[in-house]
């Protein structure tokens, strides 16, 4: 079933679906050649079938012609699901790890980039750690998204108690105000956090950094795209810099990026 479902890619013609991506990159400057086309397909098919519309024609027209339902094809593209501290344990092995070594290096310079940040739980957990080590308010976080709807939730910085189950109580005390049961994350953490459009697979990257975290994005990445992902990712570090990545996620050919294996998820540029 799994292996169905992976392959099946909706029910219109794939020459239709290529006009399509050709059609959105042309008008929007959107290039959807570096995703996985199968899941992008079926999940274009759902949006076509929810406005009972038959053709990539038809649906290129309203894409063009209401701005509601272009903002609604962004979102529904790409999954935002996300939570603070996704796969703890890697965010503890981090924070005791590697964060303080590359603090000490970079001491009000250390910058960190967050790449596919969704609404934000993933760089609000990398600066709620800065907090913990106490590193010097110089010392903060880009986070960037190709979701523009995605990164003003991520601004406004409040949550439900299901983005939550991860994070120890300890730090809910310290770092958020309960307010009508939802989690608003406090000044000195947002501080740290500059949000920001991005799509990574387009927009040229920053540079000298000290921590890429880039997680559970590139599962929808074709491969030549992940590799020059890849590529470029290890370029932006500075040397020693470090890269963390999600838990399904591994860099066969790390070596010939001059990249050397930590400990799973966690690579370091060396070269
Ligand atoms: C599943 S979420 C992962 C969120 C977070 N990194 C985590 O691991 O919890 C994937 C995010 O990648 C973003 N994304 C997809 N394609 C992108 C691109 N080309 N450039 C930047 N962000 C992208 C999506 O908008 C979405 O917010």
């Amino acid at each position: 079933m799994q292996d169905f479902l992976s392959q099946f890619s909706g029910d219109l013609p794939m020459e239709d679906f290529q006009w399509f991506v050709k059609e959105v990159h042309r008008h929007f400057g959107l290039d959807l050649s570096g995703y996985k086309p199968h899941r992008m397909k079926r999940r274009i098919e759902i949006l076509i079938r929810k406005y009972k519309l038959s053709s990539y024609q038809e649906y290129l027209r309203l894409l063009l012609s209401n701005s509601a339902v272009r903002d609604e094809f962004l979102d529904k593209l790409t999954i935002n699901v996300t939570e603070f501290f996704r796969n703890p344990e890697k965010w503890w092995e981090l924070r005791d790890k590697y964060l303080p070594e590359l603090l000490s290096l970079s001491r009000s310079r250390f910058k960190a980039w967050s790449a596919g940040c969704a609404s934000g739980e993933e760089p609000y957990s990398l600066a709620i750690l800065l907090e913990e080590l106490k590193a010097p308010v110089g010392a903060g976080v880009l986070a960037t998204d190709i979701d523009e709807k995605a990164i003003e939730e991520a601004k406004r910085g409040i949550y439900e108690s299901r983005s939550m189950i991860s994070t120890p109580k300890s730090y809910i005390d310290r770092y958020f105000e309960i307010v009508d049961g939802m989690y608003k994350i406090k000044d000195s953490v947002k501080k740290r956090v500059t949000f920001q459009k991005h799509n990574m697979l387009q927009d040229p990257f920053p540079q000298g950094l000290d921590l890429i975290v880039c997680r559970n994005v590139v599962i929808y990445f074709e491969e030549h795209a992940k590799t020059q992902l890849y590529q470029n990712f290890a370029k932006a570090l500075r040397i020693g810099g470090v890269l963390f990545v999600g838990s399904t996620e591994r860099i066969f050919d790390h070596t010939s990026l001059g990249l050397k294996l930590l400990s799973p998820f966690f690579y370091q540029r060396v070269n």
